[in-house]
């Protein structure tokens, strides 16, 4: 009996304990470490992870807009996203990658603790397992870059119990491109996020609040990705198969570096054009030299524009470049092919030699004509072409019987002669005509990206 005493005061203190464990304004007391904030508040038999965060209805006004709204209560997640890196394989893909930290916050009312704790947050970084945290997902047209680690996310939970959520996502998107006007189209990126299990009734995603739910990081690094616009939407409404579910979506506009476009393909496209119209300027008989420049800047153009097109994507619809590449050809290959004509026909010359042998003939035909034609061209150019004897023979018939020869010898217009009125032509033609195709291509595409800018 003797022991009786020491009992009682034990179950006393046993008593007193559990009903101290049990006084939950006890728990959090001044001094208690955030371990052991934590730890009291997880308890199983406190918290149940498996539970949605019951919705506390704060204010009458919201009891009432609930009710008018006659809706189930549910839990809003508080959605931003912190964009920290963007990067494009190559200036011509259509895969961006996008690195971002996703914050969520919602509120949690069975986490609250006590205000007199010296924590203004408890890191539950180590209780992710533990804590009821939305199932968010990301529908997407694109990979994920890698799966996500415990260092990668922060979890933390705030005296009034709300919680905030951080987690760092790197996904690979596929975005969509105007091809047909490629390279000055903007191709468009979008992911969204959806939760796997609660419908919309159960949970519902809002971009939070203010000005900065899309942000870009200070240290934003870009790497051929080139943003310039953005926008944080609701997902269009769609009815799917699955229910209906909340969902946010992110659009980011990127565009193309025209620089590197015009340094790699027009800037050099225009250099090889226009060296194919150099051989207009020499002598229609410089074989030599005007075949390599026409053979040279083609097989050059062949070279680059293949070189390019090797880094695009392969799709069939690249109008512009098409046009691009296929006029700069047809360009370099018709002053080819106008060196062509112009030797061929610089070359006839022998042919109407052979035409003047019958000398009767001819001076008729030529008297026939020289009624008809404006002659004082012709005689100034034979006057000239006197071959090995000149005009400033002493004779003094001696030059107007000769021209008058030489006139009759070339009543049709000179071969050489029409050569050369070839080659000025082409000289005013060709540069004319590739000039207005640079006005227009830049002018029809430039206002093809205002356009599509606008809409
Ligand atoms: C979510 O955003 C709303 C509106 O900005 C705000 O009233 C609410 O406190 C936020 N919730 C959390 C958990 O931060
Ligand atoms: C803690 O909360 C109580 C009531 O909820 C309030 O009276 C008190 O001022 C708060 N203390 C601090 C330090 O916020
Ligand atoms: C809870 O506390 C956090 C941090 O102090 C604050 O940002 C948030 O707005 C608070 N939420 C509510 C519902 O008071
Ligand atoms: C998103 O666009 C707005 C204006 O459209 C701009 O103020 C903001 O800086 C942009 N954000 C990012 C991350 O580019
Ligand atoms: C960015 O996109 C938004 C929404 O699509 C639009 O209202 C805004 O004018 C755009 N800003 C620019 C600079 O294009
Ligand atoms: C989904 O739910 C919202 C709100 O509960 C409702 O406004 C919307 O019409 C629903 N959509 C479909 C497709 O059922």
């Amino acid at each position: 009996m003797g022991q009786q005493p020491w009992m009682l005061v034990r179950m006393a203190t046993i008593f007193f304990m559990t009903n101290q464990t049990l006084a939950l304004s006890d728990i959090f007391e001044e001094g208690k470490s955030d371990k052991e904030i934590l730890d009291n508040l997880l308890k199983t038999t406190r918290y149940d992870k498996r539970l949605l965060p019951p919705v506390r209805v704060n204010t009458l006004l919201e009891q009432a807009r609930i009710q008018e709204h006659d809706r189930t209560q549910s839990l809003t997640v508080n959605v931003s996203v912190l964009l920290l890196s963007l990067a494009s394989p190559d200036e011509s893909s259509l895969k961006y990658e996008v690195e971002f930290l996703l914050q969520q916050q919602w509120y949690d009312p069975r986490l609250k603790y006590s205000n007199q704790s010296q924590y203004d947050y408890l890191n539950a970084i180590h209780h992710h397992s533990d804590i009821w945290i939305p199932d968010t997902y990301f529908i997407m047209h694109g990979d994920f870059k890698d799966p996500i680690v415990p260092m990668h996310f922060a979890l933390r939970i705030y005296r009034n119990g709300s919680v905030n959520y951080l987690m760092r996502r790197h996904l690979i998107l596929s975005c969509q491109g105007s091809l047909h006007i490629f390279p000055f189209d903007d191709p468009t990126c979008t992911f969204s996020m959806e939760s796997i299990s609660y419908e919309m009734t159960a949970i519902r995603y809002v971009w939070k609040n203010g000005e900065d739910v899309l942000r870009k990081s200070p240290s934003l690094m870009t790497l051929n990705a080139y943003l310039i616009n953005n926008s944080t939407l609701v997902c269009p409404i769609k009815s799917s198969w699955r229910g209906n579910y909340s969902c946010l979506m992110v659009e980011l506009i990127f565009t193309r570096d025209r620089a590197f476009y015009f340094t790699t393909v027009f800037i050099p496209g225009i250099i090889l054009v226009t060296s194919s119209f150099i051989t207009f300027w020499l002598e229609w008989n410089a074989v030599p030299a005007r075949v390599m420049i026409g053979v040279t800047t083609m097989l050059n153009f062949f070279t680059t524009s293949n070189g390019f097109r090797s880094t695009l994507p392969v799709v069939s619809n690249l109008t512009a470049m098409n046009v691009w590449d296929g006029v700069c050809m047809c360009f370099i290959y018709a002053s080819l092919l106008e060196f062509v004509c112009v030797n061929y026909v610089g070359r006839k010359r022998p042919l109407h030699n052979i035409v003047y042998k019958p000398a009767e003939n001819i001076l008729a035909q030529s008297n026939q004509k020289r009624n008809s034609m404006p002659m004082v061209p012709n005689e100034i150019i034979t006057c000239t072409n006197c071959g090995p004897n000149p005009c400033t023979h002493t004779a003094n018939n001696g030059c107007p019987e000769v021209s008058f020869l030489q006139v009759r010898k070339k009543e049709p217009p000179h071969p050489i002669r029409v050569a050369k009125t070839i080659d000025v032509i082409a000289r005013i033609t060709f540069p004319t005509a590739f000039a207005i195709f640079l006005i227009f291509f830049f002018y029809h595409y430039k206002s093809f990206t205002n356009v599509a800018h606008e809409e």
